[in-house]
């Protein structure tokens, strides 16, 4: 394989600037800091890689299997899974061109630097500064609708119906009206993009970034969709996200919508300014994976292994390490009670750099144990030990959390008192198929009891 270049920048700082380079070869991927970029005193390209630690060493990260490039940039490449909207438009545009890039790493990184600006976060990458440059300036230009209101929900809508490969005038028309939209990780099929700052949400969207058309307001927003076989998911999701809020914990703005028998949630952005500029955000799996080859997947390590990863990270950034672990431990308690099965190191993040790091608002709490390929009780799991009440070795869990085993048994319980209406709710939920309700309650009722039995 021939060395690869390309270069990062961010608009962390209110304006573009440049961050540093990437090189890859076959073994290793090494990204260097500019000196300029150095003194700014802006956050890095990881929590991992603080700026002022390393100057302009590079940072070397060896090539695996699974994260060929450095974690951080990996996740800004679609997963190659089937169904993978985002994906197979990308594949279809690299397949239009004269040479298109081999299968395997080539597509990979091409991906990478069609997709990998403007997403998740606050780190862009071009294959070049002159890249880099034509793409802020015309930032402001590109700000408009997409493709017409029912245009693009029925392209979306035919796709979503597809499973086998895409069909080749789909995916160039939905790159026509997209264009090649940022990419984001995750199973569910989802578009970043800008809706009216109403309200009520009429299915309308823009380019992401697009702050006004006319007099209106736009926000970003993440949209998920819900595909064959998830039948009710936003339903639930929508459910699960109005119960962490009545709870207290911080959560984005939603807004739900059917349109073209497609059931979408659009997800207010919280990496993003009210104007529109970016917030560093990263997921705890890639900064886990970023200081260990340990960590390849989401649910690698153990519940308090993932505790002790967060008080390490006190020596890489300013954290309120107690606050955040109180805030998994509280998040993880709800998950139980909830049916959300699916805490795992990439619904976790946090927000800032190093200069103040804290939990991202609840996201993705949807409870994935109504449908039974997802039916796990914790994503992230613990040695379980067959003798003891489960909760009671959840409690002691706690330990690692900065809880005593008391105080972590009343987080359960509070988790527990604070749903006791749930699955009602879950039973009035409209677009669901009564199969999952009915799984659900179950699921949660189970929990319940298991818990009762360590109170
Ligand atoms: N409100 C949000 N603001 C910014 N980033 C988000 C938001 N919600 C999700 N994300 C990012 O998008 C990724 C995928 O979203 P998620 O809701 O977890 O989808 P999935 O159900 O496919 O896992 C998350 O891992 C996170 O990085
Ligand atoms: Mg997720």
């Amino acid at each position: 394989m021939t060395d690869r270049f390309a270069v990062l920048w961010t608009r962390a700082g209110g304006k573009p600037v440049k961050m540093g380079n990437v090189v890859a070869t076959e073994r290793e991927c090494r990204v260097t800091y500019d000196q300029a970029f150095v003194r700014s005193g802006l956050p890095g390209f990881s929590l991992i890689a603080p700026p002022a630690k390393l100057g302009t060493n590079a940072i070397i990260h060896r090539a695996t299997e699974r994260f060929p490039l450095h974690p951080r940039l990996m996740v800004m490449i679609p997963p190659n899974t089937a169904g993978n909207l985002q994906r197979r438009v990308y594949a279809e545009l690299l397949a239009k061109r004269p040479v298109p890039p081999a299968p395997g790493f080539d597509s990979e990184w091409e991906i990478l630097m069609l997709a990998g600006r403007n997403g998740i976060g606050h780190l862009d990458v071009f294959p070049s500064d002159l890249d880099a440059q034509t793409w802020y300036d015309t930032m402001e230009r590109r700000a408009h609708l997409l493709g017409g209101r029912s245009g693009v929900w029925r392209l979306l809508q035919d796709e979503i119906q597809q499973t086998g490969d895409m069909d080749e005038a789909t995916a160039r028309e939905l790159a026509e009206v997209m264009g090649p939209t940022p990419t984001v990780g995750g199973m569910t099929s989802k578009i970043l993009v800008a809706i009216p700052d109403h309200l009520e949400w009429d299915g309308t969207m823009a380019l992401p970034g697009t702050s006004e058309i006319g007099r209106t307001r736009f926000t970003d927003v993440i949209v998920k969709i819900e595909q064959p076989g998830y039948e009710g998911v936003t339903a639930l999701e929508a459910l699960a996200y109005d119960i962490h809020e009545e709870l207290g914990f911080q959560v984005p703005r939603r807004w739900r919508h059917s349109v073209e028998g497609l059931n979408v949630l659009a997800v207010e952005r919280f990496d993003r300014t009210s104007k529109g500029l970016p917030i560093t955000y990263e997921g705890l799996l890639t900064i886990f994976a970023g200081g260990s080859t340990r960590v390849t997947s989401t649910s690698d390590l153990e519940l308090h292994e993932v505790a002790a990863w967060i008080r390490r990270l006190a020596s890489l950034c300013a954290i309120d390490v107690n606050e955040a672990l109180m805030e998994i431990f509280r998040r993880l308690a709800v998950a139980l009670m909830t049916g959300n099965g699916d805490l795992h190191l990439e619904n976790l993040g946090l927000l800032g750099g190093f200069d103040g790091a804290r939990m991202a608002p609840v996201f993705d709490p949807a409870p994935m144990r109504a449908w039974q390929r997802h039916n796990i009780q914790m994503a992230i799991p613990i040695d379980f030990n067959r003798d003891k009440p489960i909760y009671t070795q959840i409690a002691r869990q706690g330990l690692a959390f900065g809880l005593t085993e008391t105080a972590a048994l009343g987080v359960l319980r509070w988790a527990h008192d604070a749903t006791l209406n749930y699955r009602e709710r879950v039973g009035a939920a409209t677009g669901v198929p009564d199969g999952q309700k009915e799984r659900l309650i179950r699921v949660v009722g189970r929990e319940r009891e298991l818990l009762q039995l360590a109170l």
